[in-house]
């Protein structure tokens, strides 16, 4: 870094999160403030992240991002906001401090290059990891010490519990300024060791309805929504903590696959309706609910977003059984040596009378593969100078 070509630059990874209580629908458009607050789990960067590099330097004329290595829009209007934010608050704590460590950091524009690690194709959320990426990057550029929410709330709701790892809450707070719609961490990654998460891939399309679009719809024209917001989630909220801190999978588990069938129930009360599951969603939740049945005791539990991948949690002594469970059903089409990644789950046989419990006739390629992963920790800062996505001209740099 030579002195007369002062340049700050800093590369953070940030994990994917996924509700087991869901976000949908806001009070606030503009501020990115819900109607409810909400839960997720962190789930573990080896498996999915995503890397964002920003820089700062007196000599760059503007603002540039780059996506997945391409240049994209930095006027986009979440982006914009973010970036405002992050700005003021870096103004505010400047303001109180008697010497600026940083003096002209706050007029020089920045350079920003994110990737993720998983296909965007898969209909994997990235928005969530992304905004947490970008707004852990910028603070450390700006050098901004104060709760990052805000700046990851305004990129895009989901993206605040992604902050922190393990188990999150996302309170929906009153202010009308949102001040206290704040992500807090409600139990460490360390937690509960034995948590696995399996994400099983379905549809690589791109979703119908975007999330931003549909919460809009629905707040507009669902009174079971309304209803949720009021009456359910405030209860679900506090049973879901107790669980998680007491590592009930049953109470856990249940409350998961509850939560997501009443938010894909005010997705059907929507109108006109959206519907995010496919019949291979259904399948898997039929699939899902027999595997209890037969072992008569909750051990796998189903979640499913905006959109027709399945999120599956167990605990590591079903996870083998679980999956030969979904290899009878869904038998991989082709590429069967690449169906599982992420974590090693080994082969365990399925027993007749666990497939006579199944009841169901197979679907080949249903399920395209399984991503095997964990609770994982929050956003991490990368020390390495090899780990910038951006070169010392600012420029991402060219992959071999
Ligand atoms: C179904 O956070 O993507 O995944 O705030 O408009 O960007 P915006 O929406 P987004 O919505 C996520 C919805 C959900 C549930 C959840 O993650 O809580």
């Amino acid at each position: 870094m030579a002195s007369e070509n002062p340049l700050v630059a800093v590369t953070c990874t940030a994990p994917v999160n996924i509700a087991v209580i869901k976000y949908w629908g806001k009070r606030d458009e503009e501020l990115i403030l819900p109607i409810n607050s909400s839960l997720s789990v962190t789930l573990h960067q080896d498996q999915l992240k995503t890397t964002t590099t920003a820089v700062i330097s007196k000599d760059f004329t503007e603002d540039q991002i780059w996506l997945n290595g391409r240049k994209d829009d930095i006027g986009q209007p979440r982006i914009q906001a973010c970036l405002r934010q992050i700005r003021c608050l870096a103004r505010k704590q400047r303001s109180g401090q008697e010497e600026d460590p940083l003096p002209l950091s706050l007029s020089y524009k920045v350079h920003i290059a994110s990737v993720n690690n998983f296909p965007t194709a898969a209909g994997l959320a990235s928005s969530a990891s992304g905004y947490a990426c970008l707004a852990y990057a910028l603070a450390q550029v700006y050098g901004v010490k104060s709760d990052l929410s805000e700046v990851a709330r305004r990129g895009s709701g989901s993206a605040c519990r992604s902050l922190y790892g393990g188990f999150v809450e996302w309170q929906m707070g009153e202010q009308a300024d949102g001040k206290d719609s704040v992500a807090r961490q409600v139990a460490p990654e360390s937690h509960w060791p034995e948590l696995r998460v399996l994400i099983l891939v379905v549809s690589a399309e791109k979703k119908m309805t975007g999330s931003t679009v549909g919460m809009q719809t629905s707040v507009e024209t669902s009174p079971l929504l309304r209803f949720r917001a009021e009456a359910v989630v405030p209860a679900r909220m506090a049973e879901m903590i107790r669980y998680i801190r007491e590592r009930n999978f049953e109470g856990f588990g249940q409350l998961t696959m509850k939560d997501s069938n009443q938010f894909h129930a005010t997705c059907l009360d929507t109108f006109p309706p959206i519907s995010y599951l496919s019949d291979t969603s259904r399948h898997i939740i039929h699939l899902v609910h027999r595997f209890n049945a037969h072992h008569g005791q909750t051990k796998v539990a189903y979640t499913f977003d905006a959109g027709p991948n399945a999120v599956i949690f167990t605990l590591d002594d079903t996870v083998a059984e679980f999956v030969a469970a979904v290899k009878h059903s869904f038998p991989p089409e082709s590429n069967s040596d690449r169906f599982l990644k992420g974590l090693p789950v080994r082969p365990a046989p399925l027993s007749d009378e666990l497939k006579a419990s199944l009841g169901m006739d197979p679907t080949p390629g249903g399920i395209k593969y399984i991503i095997a992963t964990q609770v994982g920790p929050g956003p991490q800062i990368l020390d390495q100078p090899h780990a910038h996505l951006l070169g010392p001209d600012g420029l991402p740099k060219l992959v071999a």
